[in-house]
This record gives C-alpha cells, structure tokens and sequence, in this order.
C-alpha cells in the first residue's frame, strides 16, 4: 500500500472531529467532510478549543497546534475525498446512512483506498457488501474523546484482507494509540459489554431504585469507575446508546439486549445528554 499522507473523515460531529484532530496533529492532511455546515462550524472551534488545551497542558507545542489546525480542510463536498489513501466514516450509526456513505465513497475513491467506518456496533462484513472492495472495508473505532483515550478495536470483517489489517494497525500505533483485534460480532466487546450496563442503570432510574446522582456514585465510589453509567450515556450520546442497544437487540436476536423505555423517551423529546445541553443531567 502506498504511503498515508492524506486522510478523509467523513462527519464532523463528536468523533469525526476528534479524529480529524488526532490525524492532523500526528502530521497528515484531514479532509474533513460535513454535509451540515453547522457542523463543521462546530468542528473547528471544538478542535481548536481541544489543540488549546494540550497546549496549556504542555503536551504540544503553540506551533504544533497552529500547524494541526491548517492541516485540516473543512468540506461540505464529499467529492473531495478522492485523494485520500484512506477514508473514515463517522456519520450517524444508522446502517443504512453508513451504507449510502460506503456506496458513494466506492465510486469515489481511487481502488486502493482503505475504507474504515468508526462504527460502534454495525456488522462490518454487512456495511462492506455495499462496496465493490470489501477485502479493504474495515472497522476502526475510535473512543471519546478521541485526542484523550488510547484505545482503538479494529474490527475484520469477514472480506477484510490482511494487509488492510496491518495497514490499519500501523496507522492507529503511528498515532500513538493502541490497537486491540476484534472478530466482528454486534458491538464488538467494547459495546457489548458497556452498552447493557448504561441500559441497566437507565432501567434503575426509571424504576425509582436511586436517583441518577447515586445511581452514578455507586459506580463509581463502589467499582472504581471514573464517571457513572449515566453521566457516561449523557457524554456518548443518548441517540447514539439507543441506536447501539437496537443493533446488539437485533444482532443477537436477544430481548435481554431491549433499549429502555425511559431511553427511548429521552431520545424522542431530543434530550441527548451534552451536546443538546439536557439528558440524564442538565448541562446548561
Ligand atoms: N459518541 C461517542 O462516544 C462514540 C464513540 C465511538 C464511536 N461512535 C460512533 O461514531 C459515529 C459518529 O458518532 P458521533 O457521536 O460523532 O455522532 P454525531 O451525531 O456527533 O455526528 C454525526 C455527524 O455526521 C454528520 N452526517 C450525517 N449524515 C451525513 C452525511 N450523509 N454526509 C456527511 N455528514 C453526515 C452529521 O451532520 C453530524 O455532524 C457513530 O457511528 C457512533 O456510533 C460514537
């Protein structure tokens, strides 16, 4: 494979842009595609603010920052990808917005380029029967916040070759970060394993066993966790969490796997934690 030199990322919202920031500063050109302007409005002052505070922090320097910023260009046109080594999806975890991207994306790209999707839970062997290259579909998901946590699971699917695995894998320990191998299977093991207990705490609150302050304080005074399942669902995403619960459900065939009502109210009243200001907390 070709050396990486440039980088498309496709959706600019949470991750998206913690993506791009995290490329740009590991010294690649970010494309970075939005077909909300808003959003990459958004993109662009979150990545600054994040550049700012490693600054503060001393972890780079003011120069580092600047020149992360000026390597990434913002985009409404998903036309732009097409010199790009290596493009990751980020948008909605809708599969059938992920398929239309996938599609676009094969008829877009040069035939060598690595398609990744950031998915937190779709098969990847089924996102890759859209595209004409599934031995170079793959997935790549990243944590929150991206610049902060070290993990990346790479998930084969099962086209996925084995160079596009240890391209994906050189790149994510280029970036400093640190790659765990998953089998695709619904959620992977990150969300197979967090998923339910944020489902379970929801559950908790709705039946009136605690409130969401001590719901939160049990986990993390009692195990050790640095933020409570709900605070935890409130910063993913609440859609996001819903949207992970319908696909284990679906994925295993399994009603243990059911989204809680509360969830799915919250979702529908638009409450989705901390980028709309209100969720399990009230953040304005
Ligand atoms: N939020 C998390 O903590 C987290 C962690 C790991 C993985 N993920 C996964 O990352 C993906 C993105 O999640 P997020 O939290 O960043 O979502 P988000 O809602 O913050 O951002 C999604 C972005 O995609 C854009 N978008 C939607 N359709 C598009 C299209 N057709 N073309 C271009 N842009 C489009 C939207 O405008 C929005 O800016 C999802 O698959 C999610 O499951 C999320």
């Amino acid at each position: 494979m070709s050396e990486l030199t440039n980088v498309s990322v496709i959706g600019a919202g949470t991750m998206g842009s913690g993506i791009a920031h995290v490329f740009a500063l590991g010294g690649y050109d970010v494309n970075l595609v939005d077909s909300s302007k808003d959003s990459l409005e958004k993109a662009l002052s979150s990545i600054k603010n994040n550049l700012g505070k490693q600054v503060k922090k001393e972890t780079i320097t003011a120069e580092e920052s600047d020149n992360s910023l000026a390597r990434i260009r913002f985009e409404t046109n998903i036309g732009s990808v097409d010199n790009s080594q290596l493009v990751i999806e980020a948008v909605y975890e809708k599969k059938e917005v992920k398929e239309k991207i996938l599609k676009e994306l094969d008829s877009l790209c040069p035939r060598e380029t690595v398609l990744a999707t950031n998915t937190s839970s779709i098969s990847i062997s089924e996102l890759a029967l859209v595209t004409n290259r599934s031995d170079k579909v793959i997935g790549m998901h990243f944590f929150n916040p991206v610049p902060v946590m070290q993990l990346v699971e790479i998930i084969k699917g099962r086209s996925t070759s084995g160079e596009t695995f240890l391209f994906i894998k050189s790149v994510v320990e280029r970036l400093g970060k640190i790659p765990v191998e998953v089998n695709d299977s619904p959620g992977f093991i990150s969300n197979r394993l967090l998923m339910p207990m944020i489902n379970e705490a929801v559950f908790a609150l709705m039946e009136n066993v605690s409130s969401a302050e001590d719901i939160d304080q049990v986990m993390k005074l009692g195990m050790k966790h640095p933020m409570g399942p709900l605070a935890l669902a409130d910063f993913i995403g609440l859609d996001v969490c819903l949207n992970i619960m319908e696909v284990l459900q679906e994925g295993f065939n399994n009603d243990k796997y059911s989204p809680c009502p509360l969830l799915q109210k919250k979702v529908a009243a638009g409450e989705l934690g901390r980028k709309t200001g209100v969720g399990f907390y009230d953040y304005s």
